[in-house]
C-alpha cells in the first residue's frame, strides 16, 4: 500500500517549500518532475537547466528536445513517461552536483520512485547513475539492465552529451532500441 506521504502532488509540494541545501536560495522554480503518476518508465537526469529553473518543468531546454525525439522515435511521449532529475533545483551555471545537494535531494527521488512504481528507471548520464546505483563507467554502463532492490535502472548517456559529441546521439538510439524491446513497445 502506498503511503499518504508518497502521492506525488504531496511530494511536489514539499519539493515547492524545500530549503534542504543552499539551492533554494538561488532557484527561480524547483523542477519536481512531471508526466504520468502510473509510469511504465520513468527517466531520471541530473539536475534542472536554466531553461527548467525558469518554468518549474523538467527537460525542456536543449537536451531535453532531443530527449523527447528521442522518446517518440520508440514510440512514447513525454505524458506517458514520467521526467525528472536527480537534483529538484538547478545548481548556479549549471555546475555539477555536489554531494551535500544529492544526499539532500534523493530523498525526494526515491519518494517519487515509490509512489510511481515503474517497471523500468531510466538513468541518464553518469550522476544519475551514480547517485542511484553507484559508480559505472558510462562505456561499460550505457545499454545495460542493472537490477536492485526490486527496481529495474537502464543507463544510458545524458542526451546533454550528444550535444557535444554527435556520435553520441546514435548510441543513445541504439540504447533506446534494447529499452523498446524490453518495454515491448512499437516505433521504428
Ligand atoms: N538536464 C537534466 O538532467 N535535467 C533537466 O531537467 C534538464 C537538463
Amino acid at each position: 500500500m502506498i503511503a499518504v506521504d508518497d502521492r506525488l502532488d504531496l511530494i511536489h509540494e514539499e519539493i515547492a517549500r524545500c530549503t534542504k541545501c543552499a539551492l533554494h536560495e538561488t532557484r527561480t522554480h524547483t523542477v519536481p518532475g512531471e508526466g504520468s503518476p502510473n509510469a511504465r518508465l520513468m527517466i531520471v537526469g541530473e539536475a534542472p537547466g536554466a531553461r527548467e529553473d525558469e518554468t518549474g518543468r523538467p527537460f525542456v531546454g536543449r537536451s531535453g528536445n532531443l530527449l523527447t525525439t528521442y522518446l517518440s522515435e520508440i514510440g512514447l511521449t513525454r505524458e506517458e513517461v514520467f521526467i525528472t532529475s536527480v537534483l529538484k533545483c538547478r545548481p548556479p551555471r549549471n555546475r555539477s552536483p555536489h554531494r551535500n545537494e544529492i544526499d539532500a535531494c534523493l530523498p525526494y527521488l526515491i519518494r517519487q520512485i515509490m509512489s510511481i512504481q515503474p517497471e523500468i528507471i531510466m538513468l541518464v548520464g553518469g550522476v544519475a547513475i551514480s547517485s542511484l546505483i553507484g559508480p559505472w563507467k558510462l562505456a561499460d554502463a550505457h545499454g545495460r539492465f542493472y537490477e536492485a532492490n526490486g527496481l529495474k535502472f537502464f543507463m544510458t548517456y545524458h542526451p546533454a552529451a550528444a550535444l557535444r559529441f554527435p556520435k553520441i546521439a546514435d548510441v543513445i538510439r541504439q540504447d533506446l532500441q534494447i529499452l523498446r524491446a524490453e518495454l515491448d513497445i512499437g516505433g521504428h
